[in-house]
């Protein structure tokens, strides 16, 4: 059986981890910061080394294509994930099934295998969403469910303007997205939560993605004395949005929820100790693989919300940020997967993913489907973020055999 060169995969998951390190060991690479920047400059010199064409699109999605000669005109299979991370993030989201992307295609040019179609492995921007919102902007915009232009003029949290951070980092590209037409999507990427770890299995074969719904929220309250305001005269934000977040949590522990709720962001104003806050600014993910159920928790909140507007007499506006609704898998690509998982002797299991995913998006275009890797003790968005080196090369290989069989399909 055809393996991947695993010391060379492993080598360049740590070149690349390392780009964006600041001195207090922490790694952020923001999508079209200079530290993306650098790690984009990286996989795309990998990607020309490896004799493939490298192409910008609009969005700044990074593509490497390898188009044989007898199948030029055939629809290519895609491949690929993103190279953004959050704020003091981990090494393997996203990078892992890039790289491992652009393994498994040096490893089948290098045996001498003959596609019956093209191969393109993307890097798509903005995945993570942390600086500029929606999440998976790229592979969103590539498969046409959100404007070029909107997306360009998304304003970041730090005031920037992604599309002039696309230009000034060299990125702005050269061609409109979707410009391929792939026959199908398949994404490797780690686990990110504790399922295949403490299981004890290898693979994941990743079926379905729960739906994700982003809003900021904003309570206006009376900013008044800390000390000689009555606790009956407060009209506090900072309270009021207390109870909010706590809301959210109870509902997650109903008896059968499986409803994951999460506030990351929080900020109040005027952001002093003896000052009642006038205003709380916070964020709410809500995520579910039910569409009905991600609705429900989408109305409680509001419910709550208007709620909390009387008994606590503040004000209070929900914004939206983006919203998905839950993605079911290709049925034909995830039991290949799992064909493929067993062919190498490794345990299996269908899983759905908690994470939001650029396959989330590409299964609006073509048959898509994930592969998952286990994550120790399922840490993720931290820097503690760990895969065995075995695990990562299991999935690489299982990942080999997935793309060779589609990729020799006519
Ligand atoms: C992406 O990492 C997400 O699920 O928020
Ligand atoms: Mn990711
Ligand atoms: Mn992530």
């Amino acid at each position: 059986m055809l393996i991947i060169n695993e010391e060379r995969l492993l080598e360049r998951i740590h070149t690349l981890g390392a780009v964006g390190l600041d001195a207090g060991g922490h790694r952020t690479r923001l999508a079209a910061s200079d530290e993306d920047k650098a790690g984009r400059d990286l996989v795309s010199r990998w990607m020309s080394e490896a004799g493939l064409t490298v192409v910008t699109d609009y969005i700044g999605n990074l593509f490497g294509i390898w188009t044989p000669e007898n199948c030029a005109d055939a629809a290519p299979l895609m491949l690929g994930s993103h190279i953004d991370t959050v704020i003091n993030a981990g090494q393997f989201d996203g990078c892992y099934g890039v790289l491992v992307a652009l393994e498994v295609v040096e490893t089948l040019k290098a045996s001498g295998f003959v596609p019956a179609r093209p191969i393109a492995i993307g890097a798509f921007t903005n995945e993570e969403g942390v600086r500029y919102a929606p999440d998976m902007m790229g592979s969103l915009v590539y498969a046409g469910g959100y404007p070029l232009e909107k997306a360009l003029a998304s304003v970041g949290t730090d005031g920037t303007v992604l599309g002039e951070e696309l230009r000034r980092i060299g990125y702005a590209g050269t061609v409109e997205p979707g410009f391929l037409k792939p026959c199908a999507f398949v994404e490797l990427h780690i686990e990110q939560g504790p399922i295949l770890d403490t299981e004890g299995i290898s693979i994941g074969a990743v079926e379905n993605l729960q739906g994700i719904s982003w809003q900021r929220v904003t309570i206006e309250g009376e900013q008044n004395h800390a000390g000689t305001t009555p606790t009956a005269y407060r009209v506090d934000a900072g309270l009021a949005a207390a109870k909010a977040i706590t809301f959210l949590r109870r509902r997650c522990e109903l008896p059968d929820s499986r409803t994951v709720a999460t506030t990351g962001c929080i900020a109040f104003e005027p952001n002093a100790i003896n000052v009642i806050p006038s205003r709380a600014v916070f964020t709410v993910d809500v995520r579910n693989s039910d569409a009905q159920q991600l609705c429900a928790e989408e109305q409680a909140l509001a419910d709550y919300l208007a709620e909390l507007e009387r008994t606590d007499r503040v004000k209070i506006t929900a914004e939206r940020l983006s919203r998905f609704d839950p993605v079911l898998f290709d049925e034909g690509i995830v039991q290949l997967i799992e064909r493929s998982a067993t062919a190498r002797g490794l345990s299996c299991r269908r899983m759905t993913s908690g994470a939001g995913q650029d396959a989330q998006m590409l299964a609006r275009i073509c048959p898509t489907a994930m592969i998952f890797v286990p994550s120790i003790r399922g840490i993720s968005h931290n820097p503690l973020e760990l895969t065995r080196d075995a695990d990562l090369a299991a999935g690489a290989n299982v990942f080999l055999d997935v793309v060779a069989q589609l990729a020799a399909k006519e």
